[in-house]
């Protein structure tokens, strides 16, 4: 792994990665450009050739290739890895036999996918019905229609097989690609289709709704999960929306796969969706990644407030800014806002609010203070809310805090005083190394790995942030098998009691300085055969 990527580094001159995303002149032994985060006036973003890392002065960014391709391309570490070990010509080690029959057999699922979304697409232009519901009742246009590659799956029950069978695809294929039913029919029939893409835009299934909505057949019906589909990590929109969402640093998240179609025909192009409102930490992940402004566009019901209920626990751990849009002018959902006037949506998504003073607002109505009971549970609810912040964050807990206590009619320290059992006390933070301490990543992943139950043997793992550590884990290792984390850690552990033992060295050699220049000879001579020691070990 450590090997792959060495080499990958060794092949591939970091001016040519990131030159492939922005545009680089020479100055001196640098490259300069403009920041693709920032909006800076002279060129603030960095690259040294000789170091091999990249900088970004604008939003304080930096890294290596590896980390520069994960913020552009929204991409995980892994993905990161695969792009560019591609780009260099370098094969992973852990495509062995059965993983690289693997990787054939994934790209012949991608390939079936592709071909199945092109001929619903031709499948759309070929029946009247479909094209006036989709232009007229749903309202797209073509350059819509074109970008979300919208389609129709024909009624027989075996159409899409007997096309894919006659381009060569297996059952198999066609059943590991979720394409059909448990019968071994089409899943998808009479149906306005929709293909759920990667954030490259690769189809990896599909999403298709029923014409004339009916008691026995659901609106719509969903590929279900495959190896290329994952519902809780699959972010809808994601390809069309990203570099939008790069450019003005704010995403929207609404419910609805078709709410995210209209906001792009509307022109707000930084919408997304989760499926349904069942936002995952890898989701708010991939959000936080491209941007630290997150705005949920979700209903103002029951499960839109648990949704941003428990948006706001996970966002706490990521930095985010998450903030609610509710300006919907009495209609139920983004699309039928934007049916009304466009204009309606492109204003609600910039009349955005934390979604903390959202959510104690809506406990409001939620509760009766005028009654004991009510004046109780609201407390609680806020309570509860507020020790989400992180503790660091003082200035915000006040603000937060005082909201409540103002509202509550009693003092800022009885509020506080009140304790409430926190569900998971993850965001303690004592006893541990701060994230600001420069450490090496050896020491860091090991200490994550050991979380994952990796035997570190006599390695002592040192002590970090628990949730910088789940963090590291799942950004590097979330889908490694165990005999691959072993050897990493087996690789980890050599390098990081070099490091150590280089540390000690140094400390050494700064105590002998210090003793030579006190004068201190037998000091002196008790550290120099330690240093001896040290050397020879
Ligand atoms: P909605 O019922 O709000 O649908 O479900 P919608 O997005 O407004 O769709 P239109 O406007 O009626 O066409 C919200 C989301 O829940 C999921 C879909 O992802 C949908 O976008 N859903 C809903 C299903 O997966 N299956 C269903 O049967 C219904
Ligand atoms: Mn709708």
């Amino acid at each position: 792994m450590e090997d792959a990527k060495e080499e990958i580094r060794a092949r591939l001159a970091v001016e040519d990665v990131v030159g492939q995303y922005i545009e680089l002149k020479r100055a001196g032994r640098n490259f300069k450009g403009h920041s693709p985060w920032g909006t800076d006036r002279t060129p603030s973003f960095m690259v040294s050739p000789d170091k091999g890392i990249w900088h970004d002065f604008s939003s304080n960014k930096g890294g290596d290739i590896f980390t520069f391709v994960m913020e552009m391309e929204g991409c995980s570490f892994r993905e990161a890895l695969e792009k560019l070990a591609q780009q260099a010509g370098v094969e992973l080690k852990r495509y062995s036999n059965d993983d690289r029959k693997q990787a054939e057999h994934r790209a012949r699922l991608y390939e079936a996918l592709e071909l199945a979304a092109k001929y619903f697409q031709f499948c759309l232009t070929k029946n009247k019905t479909v094209m006036q519901y989709v232009f007229y009742k749903r309202n797209m246009n073509k350059k819509t229609v074109e970008n979300f590659r919208i389609g129709y799956a024909p009624q027989s029950g075996d159409a899409l097989k007997n096309f894919l069978k006659k381009r060569g695809f297996s059952q198999k294929e066609m059943n590991d690609a979720g394409l059909l039913n448990q019968y071994g029919g089409d899943l998808f029939r009479g149906r306005m289709t929709i293909p759920l893409m990667d954030a490259n835009g690769r189809v990896i299934g599909f999403t298709a709704r029923i014409l004339k909505e009916d008691k026995n057949s659901p609106k719509y019906l969903n590929t279900p999960e495959t190896i290329l589909y994952n519902k809780g990590r699959h972010i809808f929109g994601l390809s069309q929306a990203k570099d939008t969402i790069r450019r003005t640093e704010f995403v929207v998240v609404v419910e609805g796969n078709m709410d995210v179609i209209s906001s792009h025909q509307a022109g707000v192009c930084q919408a997304v969706a989760t499926a349904g409102t069942a936002m995952t930490e890898m989701h708010l992940k991939s959000f936080a990644r491209m941007t630290k402004d997150i705005r949920l566009a979700y209903d103002g019901d029951e499960a839109g407030i648990r949704a941003a209920e428990r948006a706001i626990s996970m966002a706490s751990k990521f930095g985010i800014y998450l903030s609610v849009i509710d300006d919907y002018h009495g209609c139920k959902d983004a699309d039928e806002l934007i049916q009304k006037d466009p204009k309606l949506w492109q204003e609600a998504v910039q009349n955005y609010r934390p979604a903390l003073e959202w959510l104690l607002e809506k406990y409001i109505t939620k509760y009766d203070l005028k009654t004991e009971k009510g004046f109780q549970e609201y407390a609680t609810e806020a309570k509860r809310l507020i020790d989400q912040i992180d503790p660091a964050d003082t200035i915000l807990r006040e603000k937060y805090e005082r909201i409540v206590a103002d509202r509550l009619g009693i003092s800022l320290e009885a509020f506080r005083a009140k304790k409430v059992a926190t569900p998971g006390k993850k965001l303690k933070k004592a006893n541990v190394v701060k994230s600001t301490t420069v450490v090496s990543r050896a020491e860091k992943n090991l200490a994550a790995l050991a979380l994952h139950e990796v035997d570190l043997g006599d390695f002592e793992a040192r002590k970090f942030d628990k949730n910088e550590l789940e963090l590291i884990f799942e950004e590097q290792y979330g889908d490694w098998k165990k005999e691959d984390l072993q050897k990493e850690a087996n690789n980890l552990i050599a390098k990081a009691l070099k490091e150590r033992r280089e540390a000690e060295r140094r400390e050494l050699e700064e105590q002998i300085r210090q003793a030579e220049e006190k004068g201190d000879e037998a000091l002196e001579n008790e550290l120099l055969q330690k240093m001896n020691k040290l050397l020879r070990s």
